[in-house]
């Protein structure tokens, strides 16, 4: 199934305090978060896990920022003949998603046949990916694929939880309220695919509701909120979010040792 790749990249990282956005930020072999993220998708591509037809990447809205990340896009699509198109994104991370999604409906629209873009004719895959997952591996995008070849309309790759989640009072001194399932917990990562009409049609859902879009902390949730079932396929180690400074050096530590 065509598939287009809609990668965001329009957060802060506040909480890694690099200066730069998250993406921007280099790793141990030179190259920013954003290029390890799609060559990711390219080595999937090229090993044959996804039909890719073009990839979207949200860029932050302060245009200095901006510059440098489409500096990347640029050099990449001109390295690999992928036509990528970049967006600002917005203040939260659905608010990004939802920009991007204004410019997959284009480049799945413009892509070929009739059909290819969804609606009545047919359906077209859209795979929604963080630009602070740089390793994810072409096994993990080929199982989200085959999930979505299947006819299912959401799927996320996850892994088992290592901890103990419980829930808390939230205002201090915090109390314990109870104790989730460890067996019945999965931590969810990117890329997450969807049928792009029916993402669409859950985000617009999503905008109208009570909560708003800003309480979508990824786009399972929207679709869930829109009655669809949800997949869940494997996930991988390496497809782990760099977050903190603790994650940026396993990152390095990774790259450094061969394994990443
Ligand atoms: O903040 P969080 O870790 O959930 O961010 C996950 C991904 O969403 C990152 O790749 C980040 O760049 C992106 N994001 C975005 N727009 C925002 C916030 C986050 O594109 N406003």
């Amino acid at each position: 199934m065509r598939t287009t790749v809609l990668i965001v990249a329009a957060g802060s990282g506040s909480r890694l305090q690099a200066g730069v956005p998250k993406a921007m930020v280099t790793l141990g072999d030179g190259h920013t978060m954003l290029e390890h993220c799609l060559d990711s998708v390219v080595a999937a591509r090229d090993a044959g896990a996804i039909e890719l037809n073009a990839i979207a990447v949200v860029v932050p809205g302060d245009p200095d920022h901006a510059a440098s990340l489409e500096a990347v896009c640029h050099d990449f699509a001109a390295r690999t003949a992928v036509t990528v198109q970049t967006v600002p994104g917005g203040a939260e991370r659905a608010d990004s998603v939802r920009a991007g999604l204004a410019a997959v409906r284009t480049l799945a629209g413009s892509a070929g046949s009739a059909g290819s873009a969804g609606g009545p004719f047919g359906r077209h895959a859209l795979l929604v990916h963080d630009a602070a997952r740089p390793f994810v591996p072409p096994a993990v995008f080929d199982a989200v694929a085959t999930a979505l070849e299947s006819g299912t309309a959401a799927v996320v790759p996850a892994v088992e939880v290592v901890d103990t989640i419980k829930t808390v009072t939230g205002a201090a001194p915090e109390e314990v309220t109870g104790t989730l399932q460890r067996t019945q917990l999965r931590a969810v990562q990117t890329p997450q695919g969807f049928d792009l009409t029916s993402l669409e049609a859950a985000h617009r859902l999503a905008e109208e509701g009570a909560a708003g879009a800003a309480a979508l902390t990824d786009d399972a949730m929207a679709m869930e909120a829109a009655g669809h079932r949800v997949g869940v396929v494997a996930g991988d180690p390496l497809g782990f979010k760099i977050t903190t400074q603790l994650d940026l050096m396993l990152a390095n530590a990774l790259l450094a040792s061969g394994s990443a």
